[in-house]
């Protein structure tokens, strides 16, 4: 499985200055459950985003950076692995799960590869500089849909 993991509002906004829009524990602890034990491939602006959350890589989980900086794997711990393409990342963890969780240029390059969406749709719109791309009805089918109060969880398989 190529899964997207991420929180989306009406407007499509997912993120301002570096950081999230919004504060929803609960879909923090959704993410978690989820992703728990998994591969989590993220761009480095997420990956300092979340140090700068929880000042360590996330927990109980292989961290997977891609960045363009050559010199990137001097700068995280040895237990994260970076890589300068996608296409390196995925070859490298081909017998796992993968779950790629942001920021809005990995979502972008990667929805094509995937094959399911995992994503909370915070039921506002909000100000923000980085987008989800467009999930094409055409393309992805709502398998499963848990409302809650303000936000929904749902998951889409590619059609
Ligand atoms: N709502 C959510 O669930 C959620 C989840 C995660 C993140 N976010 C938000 O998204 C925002 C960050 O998104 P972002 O798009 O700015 O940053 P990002 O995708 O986390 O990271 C971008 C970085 O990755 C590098 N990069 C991009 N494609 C690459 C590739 N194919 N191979 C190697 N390196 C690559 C970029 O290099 P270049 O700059 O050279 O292109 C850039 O340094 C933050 O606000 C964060 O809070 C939201």
């Amino acid at each position: 499985m190529i899964a997207l993991i991420c929180a989306v509002a009406e407007n499509n906004c997912i993120g301002l200055k570096g950081k999230l829009p919004w504060n929803i524990p609960e879909d923090l602890k959704h993410f978690q459950d989820i992703t728990d034990g998994q591969v989590v491939m993220m761009g480095d602006v997420t990956y300092e985003s979340i140090i700068g959350y929880i000042g360590k890589p996330l927990p109980n989980r292989k961290n997977v950076v891609l960045s363009f900086d050559k010199n990137y794997q001097d700068k995280v711990p040895a237990e994260v692995e970076v890589y300068h393409n996608i296409e390196d990342a995925l070859a490298a963890h081909k017998d796992d799960d993968v779950f790629f969780c942001g920021g809005a240029s990995i979502y972008k390059q990667s929805i094509e590869l995937a094959d399911t969406l995992y994503i909370t749709h915070v039921h506002q719109s909000v100000d923000g500089d980085t987008f989800f791309p467009e999930i094409d009805p055409k393309i992805w089918k709502e398998v499963e849909r848990e409302d809650k109060d303000g936000f929904s969880f749902v998951i889409y398989k590619r059609k």
